[in-house]
């Protein structure tokens, strides 16, 4: 057998015993069902535990069925992920649930298969909700399981790349315990996010590991997992307005495919106008600025791309071609996303 394999097979009995004492207390965990786990591994996909958790009581309070996700309409569902990012995540599960209900009468369905077909579940769901809801010996393996995974193993290949990955999930479905599958997935990424942890910072002197862990005995904590450099993320200058008229905010809603699809914005065009040269715009949609009341700038970083935004707060006259007015009770209701998160609160503010 080989070394690394050896190596993944002894972590099952001192990492459960580890799990058993330091086990984050999780909503999702414990008595959860299917819906309830399904729900919190979307949510934690390029997400906190921190950070979930408000969404995740929400979610539940007002969607605690598959039956109720499937029911939801479209605009309550944006604004129930609202500040999550990647609102495709939230549209795929609407469309999973009505797919249970219609095809499996609402039952979730079990087998990975099965799993997988559902829209949004690739491998680390669909092992996820087997192993944590369902009981079956299937690796889930999202980044801080690689991490821990790749240190203890000492495995010095770039995990990016495909067959590394292929090789690497292998190993991992070999080494998982038949008894408590589960809680062994979720021990990997409870001592990932507590105790492995990226970077400079590994705690290995509290490790239940660290006897066993190849990284460790080679001094590579730090170098491990390998990750081939990713291409650079693009730079767009953008110019945003908060346009003003009688106590309502401009919105307009975004095309619906592509970044962001759907979602409310406030108008911006491309560039970094000063206030002579973004004047210019307000005529394509009939407006007449009244007052210049506040220069904003702000940045919003996305996996592939950065904006870097000019906002203008601003009270106009005119009609407003294609553009919402919205008042604060329509500003709240409506999907705005993150990256305007600073023009949004200055709304809120203002109105
Ligand atoms: N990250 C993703 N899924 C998780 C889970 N079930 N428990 C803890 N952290 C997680």
């Amino acid at each position: 057998m080989p070394e690394q394999q050896k190596k993944l097979n002894a972590i099952a009995a001192p990492l459960l015993a580890w799990y058993d004492e330091n086990k984050r207390t999780l909503p999702w965990r414990g008595t959860a069902g299917p819906y309830q786990v399904w729900v919190s591994e979307i949510m934690l996909q390029q997400t906190r535990v921190a950070a979930v958790l408000p969404y995740y009581r929400r979610w539940m309070e007002e969607l605690p069925t598959v039956e109720a996700l499937a029911a939801v309409d479209e605009e309550r569902l944006m604004k129930l992920w609202q500040g999550l990012g990647y609102y495709s995540r939230a549209r795929n599960m609407r469309k999973a649930a009505a797919l249970i209900v219609e095809q499996y009468g609402g039952r979730f369905p079990e087998t990975v298969k099965e799993l997988l077909s559902l829209p949004g579940v690739g491998d680390y769901t669909a092992g996820a909700v087997a192993s944590i809801a369902f009981g079956q010996a299937v690796p889930a393996v999202d980044g801080n399981v690689l991490r821990v995974a790749a240190r203890v193993a000492g495995i010095q290949e770039d995990i990016m790349d495909q067959g590394v990955r292929k090789k690497f999930r292998a190993r991992m479905e070999a080494a998982m315990p038949q008894d408590r599958p589960g809680e062994y997935n979720q021990a990997l990424m409870d001592l990932g996010a507590m105790v492995c942890l990226p970077g400079g910072a590994p705690a290995c002197g509290r490790c239940p590991l660290a006897g066993l862990c190849e990284a460790e005995r080679l001094g590579l904590q730090n170098a491990l997992p390998v990750r081939a450099k990713k291409a650079g993320r693009r730079r767009e200058e953008l110019t945003v307005y908060l346009l003003w008229r009688d106590g309502a905010v401009a919105l307009r809603k975004r095309p619906e495919t592509g970044l962001l699809a759907g979602l409310w914005e406030f108008p911006h065009v491309p560039g970094a106008l000063d206030e002579d040269a973004a004047a210019a715009p307000l005529a394509d949609w009939g407006l007449v600025p009244v007052e210049w009341r506040k220069k904003i700038a702000a940045k919003h970083i996305f996996t592939h791309v950065e904006w870097r935004m000019t906002g203008y707060l601003l009270t106009v006259k005119g009609d407003g071609a294609g553009l919402t007015w919205a008042d604060r009770g329509a500003l709240e209701s409506l999907a705005v996303p993150s990256a305007f998160g600073k023009f949004l609160a200055e709304a809120v503010e203002t109105l």
